[in-house]
């Protein structure tokens, strides 16, 4: 990784793998793209160039123009967003991925993709959910994803393109909210926690799904992209995962910090079943044994992080 090309740099991924990897690579060495500009100082400290994936033209001419390496491709509609619109969701999460697989093709570029829980379905085992399984999603998003992965190996196996890529779990994190998730709630709660005290979830009380802290996510990819290409044998994609949490374990675990906080539940229809479709814990024993995939926070870690660097966020943003 030495020319890095990231799409969707303004998500909730892209907006802290963006300066991770200008610490890490080196400011020039990252171009951030996405589709519309941000006031976000990462991208005003950098190279940013404004790219919608749909054009797979302006795709390619980005990628020659930095002669980049390496393509980290993000940008996608989450679960949630992609059953309210299914045609702009294949549309936008196929057709993105195809112009970044075939520009990786093109300029001979490493290549990352994130897939997710989502590619799980019903009729997968729900318990340590083993790396090789029934794949029969029933949702928009989970046939994107695995779509997505199998052409991803496609691309490698056809076209010897170094393709790579993980099952994200639900991503908590406080720099920018992700959108149209299902398990968006796991960050909300605690946006909800330090501004009101309480929070009224859209998920149901016993509903487990996998969840990892973004400082981890980050170290897995690149853990996952510098690792030794000949020791990969699944490729894409990965089961990662850090916990398993139903909705009243981050509460109890938010009451540790915050004592007087309050949850209530109001399960949604659309959002409830999505998540009763997917696992309650996946089994990543692949990821640590073919890269060393490791993690750093547990639930408890986590709240204490994300009570103590969001509470400085939204002070500073009161006080503006
Ligand atoms: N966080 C995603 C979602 O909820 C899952 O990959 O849609």
């Amino acid at each position: 990784m030495k020319k890095i090309l990231i799409t969707g740099a303004l998500g909730q991924i892209g907006s802290e793998l963006t300066t991770r990897l200008r610490e890490i690579y080196g400011v020039d060495n990252v171009i951030a793209t996405d589709i519309k500009k941000s006031d976000n100082v990462n991208f005003e400290s950098g190279p940013f160039e404004i790219l919608d994936v749909t054009d797979g033209k302006r795709m390619v001419e980005i990628a020659k123009k930095y002669n980049v390496d390496t393509i980290m491709h993000l940008a996608a509609l989450l679960s949630a967003t992609a059953e309210a619109k299914p045609l702009f969701a294949w549309n936008l999460n196929m057709g993105g991925l195809m112009n970044a697989l075939e520009t990786a093709r093109e300029v001979n570029a490493q290549f990352f993709t994130p897939s997710s829980i989502g590619a799980f379905g019903p009729t997968t085992p729900k318990d340590q959910t083993p790396q090789d399984t029934i794949m029969r999603p029933t949702t928009m998003y989970g046939v994107n994803k695995v779509a997505g992965e199998l052409l991803a190996d496609y691309y490698h196996q056809r076209f010897g393109v170094d393709t790579r890529g993980v099952r994200f779990p639900g991503l908590i994190s406080y720099v920018a909210l992700p959108g149209g998730g299902t398990t968006d709630y796991a960050v909300e709660i605690y946006y909800e926690a330090i501004k009101n005290g309480r929070y009224t979830s859209y998920i149901d009380k016993g509903t487990y799904m996998d969840m990892m802290y973004m400082p981890d996510a980050l170290n897995a990819i690149i853990d996952l992209m510098e690792a030794d290409s000949s020791k990969l044998i699944h490729r894409n994609a990965f089961n990662v995962t850090a916990m398993s949490f139903a909705p009243e374990d981050i509460a109890a675990s938010i009451m540790r910090y915050i004592p007087n906080f309050k949850m209530a539940y109001n399960p949604d229809p659309v959002r409830q079943k999505i998540a009763d479709s997917w696992p309650n814990s996946i089994d990543a024993t692949a990821a640590k044994q073919e890269w060393g995939f490791k993690f750093e926070y547990d639930l408890d870690k986590m709240t204490q992080d994300m009570i103590e660097k969001l509470s400085q966020k939204l002070q500073i943003r009161k006080m503006a």
